[in-house]
């Protein structure tokens, strides 16, 4: 994951050197060659010809392609152009980071279109992007956009040797681009000075603001594609813009007679901008005195640089045309001669202003017009318009990139390099989760990177983000990090002749279930003891060194309701575990589908809340919180005494650490138990394993599977189902029959609304585990009192209604107390907090 930054080899060193000698050969040649020139076609798969520019994809290395795969979207039929066709969506803050091997003015441009996609709907998509210094777009969306793709261009002054481009996207949006280019641009393009109107004035600075062209306009020429502007540029017919059509004709001469002189290159403007203009209609005609005025929409908001572009390609002889140009009705050049400018005609001459919109409105004018004591023709070749920075170093809205995204603009300054975002897959769909239990080799990109490459995005989070069932240890870097914190046991090494015996020789009799990491035997150790010995498949991918850090990670979750490690075995290349062994197996084996007898309503709120324990021990316990990804009931073990354990780490996760708000990663899970947020934004939180957990609560209550194809389709879905009846107060009528009668009614409130707070579709509407884990309690104490009191009264009518959020203070001192204590006694401390709460029966 390292990238040095402004690291220098031969390599790189060979390549300015090249440079520097084109630079010297072209500078002679008049042809500017840009030093930096990135041109991306996001998403894409393959080169990009568009509009004379070839884009290259920003995914081309090998060894990163794996992490690229279901992150684009492709689709020709809404795109107006090839550079539009495809595009990168990221679902969290994700940069770009160009290496800048000449630092000045560089011409940044986005290329955005909304693309369609089953999952995301890019067009309501709303994002923010900045570079380190500048604020560019400003919660965008194309919503409310008239057009259905966008071109951006920027101007930056890089001052640095690298250029970061931060995409954010705002709450629960995504932000996608189809293409980015970064271009060096001559230093002389842009002054540093400007002649301000209204008030006259000179206006210095220019060189520390970005510009966002908003209008360049080859007057009464062609549209000019970027494959022929020397700097990639496009330039557009002015026509619409026009205020009044017939005041204005077109004009063209031979690009080849425009004479470049001192101060105008083809930089400045190709020959085919000043080879065209618009003069006056009938000019010659008509002996109306008359302006020709161009009218721009512009943000009242920002100062703008306006430049005009002069050629006298329509007289005959010098000074045959004299005339005045006004910008916002101020008469910025009064009787311009312009051939007085350039000696000469047919020779290229611009002039640069500073401009507000006119008052109080959101338009610029310009305009060219007879001087009434001179009339004479009057001709405009070509304008720039580009909207200049603010006071924030925004080129769009008031917040400063400081203001806006403090945690980025932090992780950049961190000149480790992990600070490249991760784009993250919008194709995962149902193929993706299909794929979640096959092998699929996570791309380690501790790999340097590719120097050809130095735009690539890469993940912001590690690498693991097609971790696989069998790659237990996911995160490895987080893990690696979280077990430096407190190395326990690494649990007992047993020998392979040790295993065999406990085993019976791997007897299949002895099964106990096949998974991703491999088959689980039932064994027994010499001395007596009962244990669950997983094998792991050795074919698998798993390498030795993550099969040692899961188990120093496994050994080091100790928790009554945990299921154990007791040790592990690698002799031999073998990868084997040893858990304890929990005689009770799975807890949807009580549920349904065995002949096994049902569960009191008691029971169950025991295992849930046992469960639930575990949970809040893994979210909180640990210096780094551990997401388990995978909570359904079969992962839910009981043992002897029907006390309930979490097991199964396969798929579990390190948290976000304390600056983020989670991880992201690939989806992984199962079916029916999965986060819909999740799902959709691949953004793992502890309350991803809240809402799998609200499933395991309603498959509990109904003793019916989270899917169940064969039911009709509205119950399919446990999570629906329940929850639409939840909603009536009528979770009752679904419940399992063999509880009828048997619940208390405010018990069984208390169930139905904690589960139901658990599906809420955002992980923030969730509780947390230890709220949860609240409430369980609640419930049970509720069901204990109402057995020993009689059965008809309704005690819940007494009970103040104890809302999830409220609990939030005291749970934290709970999971204060729970890190400090790994073991036991937090039953302790949490029935002594719970004995704070108002006895029932007390009322
Ligand atoms: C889009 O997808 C099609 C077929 O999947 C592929 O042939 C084409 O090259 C892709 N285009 C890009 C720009 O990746
Ligand atoms: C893509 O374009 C780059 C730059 O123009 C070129 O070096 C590369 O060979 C092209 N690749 C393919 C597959 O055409
Ligand atoms: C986006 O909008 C939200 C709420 O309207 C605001 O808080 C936030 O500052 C905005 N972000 C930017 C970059 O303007
Ligand atoms: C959408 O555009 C309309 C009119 O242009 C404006 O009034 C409204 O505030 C805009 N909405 C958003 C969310 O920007
Ligand atoms: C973002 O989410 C927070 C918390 O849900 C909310 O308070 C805020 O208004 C949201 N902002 C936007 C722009 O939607
Ligand atoms: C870019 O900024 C640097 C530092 O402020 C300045 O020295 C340089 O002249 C600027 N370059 C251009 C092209 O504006
Ligand atoms: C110039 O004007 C003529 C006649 O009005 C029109 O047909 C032609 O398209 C115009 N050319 C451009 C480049 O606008
Ligand atoms: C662009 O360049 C091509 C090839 O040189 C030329 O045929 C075409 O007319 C040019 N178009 C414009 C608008 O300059
Ligand atoms: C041209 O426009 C300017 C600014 O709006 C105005 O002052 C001037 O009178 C106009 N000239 C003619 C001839 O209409
Ligand atoms: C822009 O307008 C503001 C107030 O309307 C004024 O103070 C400022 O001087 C103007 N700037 C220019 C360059 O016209
Ligand atoms: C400009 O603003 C002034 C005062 O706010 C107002 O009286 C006037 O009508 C406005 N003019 C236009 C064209 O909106």
């Amino acid at each position: 994951m390292e990238m040095k930054l402004g690291s220098f080899d031969l390599s790189s060193m060979a390549r300015i050197l090249l440079v520097l000698c084109v630079l010297m050969v072209s500078k002679s040649t008049g042809t500017f060659f840009p030093i930096d020139n990135y041109l991306l076609a996001c998403g894409s798969s393959q080169n990009v010809s568009s509009q004379g520019q070839v884009f290259v994809p920003d995914s081309s290395p090998s060894s990163l392609l794996q992490l690229n795969k279901g992150i684009t979207v492709n689709s020709s039929s809404t795109a107006p152009s090839p550079i539009y066709q495809s595009a990168r969506v990221f679902t969290e803050s994700s940069t770009y980071k160009f290496d800048i091997n000449q630092k000045g003015r560089h011409f940044v441009r986005l290329y955005l279109c909304p693309l369609s996609h089953p999952s995301y709907n890019l067009k309501s998509a709303t994002f923010t992007v900045i570079t380190d210094e500048f604020v560019l777009l400003s919660n965008f969306t194309f919503k409310n956009q008239t057009t259905n793709y966008l071109f951006k261009e920027y101007l930056i002054n890089v001052t640095s040797d690298t250029l970061y481009l931060h995409f954010a996207p705002s709450n629960n949006s995504v932000s996608f681009v189809n293409g980015i280019e970064v271009v060096s641009v001559p230093d002389e393009l842009i002054p540093d000075q400007a002649l301000a109107l209204n008030p006259f004035t000179s206006f210095n600075g220019l060189s520390g603001l970005a510009l966002e062209t908003v209008f360049r306009l080859n007057m009464g020429g062609p549209i000019i594609i970027p494959g022929n502007d020397t700097l990639g540029r496009r330039w557009e017919n002015d026509r619409s813009y026009l205020h009044v059509k017939n005041s204005a004709q077109n004009y063209s001469v031979n690009p080849s007679i425009i004479k470049y002189q001192t101060g105008v290159t083809p930089e400045t403007a190709p020959n085919w901008v000043y080879a065209t203009a618009e003069r006056m209609g009938d000019a010659n005609v008509v002996n109306d005195i008359f302006n020709i005025t161009w009218v721009f929409t512009v943000d009242p908001e920002f100062m703008y640089f306006v430049r005009l572009h002069f050629c006298d390609i329509v007289s005959k002889a010098m000074n045959e045309l004299i005339f005045n140009v006004y910008v916002n009705s101020v008469l910025a050049m009064p009787s311009f001669d312009i051939s007085e400018k350039t000696g000469s005609l047919n020779v290229p001459y611009f002039k640069d202003f500073i401009s507000n919109s006119s008052t109080n409105s959101s338009f610029l004018y310009v305009s060219v017009g007879q001087d009434k004591s001179n009339p004479s023709d009057a001709i405009l070749n070509g304008l720039e318009i580009m909207k200049m920075s603010n006071e924030a170093k925004s080129l769009d809205g008031k917040f400063s990139v400081d203001g806006i995204l403090p945690s980025i603009a932090k992780k950049k300054n961190s000149k480790v390099g992990i600070l490249v975002g991760s784009a993250i897959g919008v194709t995962v769909a149902l193929a993706l989760l299909a794929f979640c239990y096959c092998c699929f080799v996570a791309p380690r990109s501790s790999k340097p990177r590719p120097k050809s490459h130095p735009w690539l995005a890469l993940p912001l989070y590690g690498n693991s983000q097609t971790m696989s069932k069998v790659s237990t240890t996911s995160q490895k870097s987080g893990t690696a990090s979280f077990i430096s914190s407190g190395v326990s046991s690494l649990g007992r090494s047993f020998t392979f002749s040790e295993i065999m015996d406990a085993t019976n020789k791997f007897d299949e009799s002895l099964l106990l279930g096949v998974g991703g990491f491999g088959k689980v035997y039932k064994g027994t150790l010499e001395d007596g003891l009962k244990v669950a010995v997983k094998r792991g498949n050795p074919r698998s991918e798993q390498g030795m060194a993550e099969f040692q850090t899961e188990i120093q990670m496994l050994s080091k979750l100790r928790h009554r309701h945990l299921v154990s490690l007791i040790g592990y075995c690698d002799e031999r290349s073998e990868m084997i575990l040893v858990y304890e062994y929990m005689a009770n197996g799975p807890l949807r084996s009580h549920l349904y589908g065995t002949d096994l007898l049902p569960l009191s309503w008691k029971q169950r709120l025991e295992i849930c809340i046992g469960a639930a324990r575990g949970l809040h021990y893994l979210h909180t316990g640990a210096a780094q919180s551990i997401i388990h990804r995978d909570v359904k009931t079969t992962n839910i073990l009981l043992d002897e005494n029907l006390v309930a354990k979490v097991a199964d780490f396969g798929l579990s996760k390190t948290g976000p650490a304390l600056d983020q708000t989670h991880v992201s990663t690939a989806v992984k899970g199962s079916f029916g138990y999965l986060d819909p947020e999740y799902f959709r934004r691949q953004q793992l939180t502890e309350k991803s394993d809240v809402y799998s957990f609200g499933v395991v609560l309603m498959e509990v209550l109904c003793s019916r599977p989270a899917l169940n194809p064969g039911l009709p389709r509205e119950q399919v879905n446990i999570a629906e189902w329940a929850m639409g009846w939840q909603r009536k107060g009528m979770l009752d009528h679904i419940m399992d029959p063999f509880l009828a009668g048997k619940i208390n009614p405010g018990s069984l409130k208390k169930f139905g609304e904690t589960a139901e707070k658990c599906l809420a579709e955002y992980g923030v509407d969730r509780p947390t585990m230890g709220d949860v884990l609240w409430n369980l309690e609640y419930a049970l104490q509720l069901q204990e009192t109402s057995e020993v009191a009689d059965p008809e009264d309704n005690s819940t009518n007494h009970i103040a209604d104890i809302q999830l959020g409220q609990l939030q203070p005291i749970d934290n001192s709970m999971s204060i107390i729970h890190s400090g204590a790994d073991d036991e006694p937090e039953d302790a401390t949490t029935s002594a907090v719970f004995s704070q709460l108002v006895n029932p029966r007390g009322r």
